[in-house]
């Protein structure tokens, strides 16, 4: 499993702001939006495929490069936090298809329940999926998310992580559990407590992203 941290003082920028106890509801929504694009936007260099060919230009022929619409981009974002960090998605993704997962964790034994699956039974050969969570502490949710992914059809290589934070008790699970899996974060903390909370972190994103 590879997991990057994009060197970029913009993904620094909006994690600070994340992190800081003082910024209100809004401006935490729209700092977890930002950063979400920029990860996106970092993952998906050299992962998509793409289509060459010439258009006319007003000014005469010229080489074009799009992104190829026969090869599915999929996002699946895991609710609730995950929909703050998945906002932009489909607006940098072109023909994207977003896929919900709703998985809580319960407080008190931080195993995750599923109670939301709109992913089809089959992806399409060849898709590309982007599963988004801010948050990797213990592992729970997120290795329960791709489990259900994997169901699909798509093997380790075609899902890439999206997160705002990762902590090593996920890392580790999901390094062993899903050999070739990419993980984008932007930034990796030290601990995860007792209670499941990642150390420093950011709090809890789902409540702090939509009150
Ligand atoms: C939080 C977070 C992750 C999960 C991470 O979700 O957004 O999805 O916990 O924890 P884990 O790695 O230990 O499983 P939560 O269950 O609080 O739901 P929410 O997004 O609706 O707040």
């Amino acid at each position: 499993m590879l997991v990057f941290v994009p060197p970029h003082p913009l993904i620094k920028h909006w994690v600070s702001v994340l992190r800081n106890e003082q910024t209100p509801c809004t401006v935490f929504k729209n700092a977890m939006a930002e950063l979400g694009r920029l990860l996106i936007y970092e993952a998906s260099r050299d992962w998509l495929p793409t289509i060459s060919g010439e258009i006319q230009s007003p000014l005469g022929p010229a080489p074009v490069e799009f992104i190829d619409p026969r090869q599915p981009i999929v996002i699946v974002p895991i609710l609730r936090a995950g929909l703050a960090l998945a906002e932009y998605a489909s607006s940098i993704l072109p023909a994207t298809k977003i896929y919900h997962l709703g998985v809580s964790r319960d407080e008190e034994t931080l195993q995750p329940t599923v109670y939301l699956n709109k992913l089809p039974q089959k992806l399409p050969e060849g898709s590309r999926v982007f599963v988004v969570d801010p948050m990797l502490a213990t592992g729970g949710t997120i290795i329960a998310a791709i489990e259900l992914i994997k169901r699909c059809g798509v093997d380790n290589k075609q899902i890439k992580v999206i997160s705002t934070v990762a902590a090593p008790p996920a890392l580790q699970k999901l390094s062993e559990k899903f050999p070739g899996l990419h993980v984008y974060s932007g930034i990796l903390d030290p601990t995860v407590n007792d209670k499941g909370f990642i150390i420093p972190g950011l709090g809890d994103a789902g409540d702090r992203s939509f009150g």
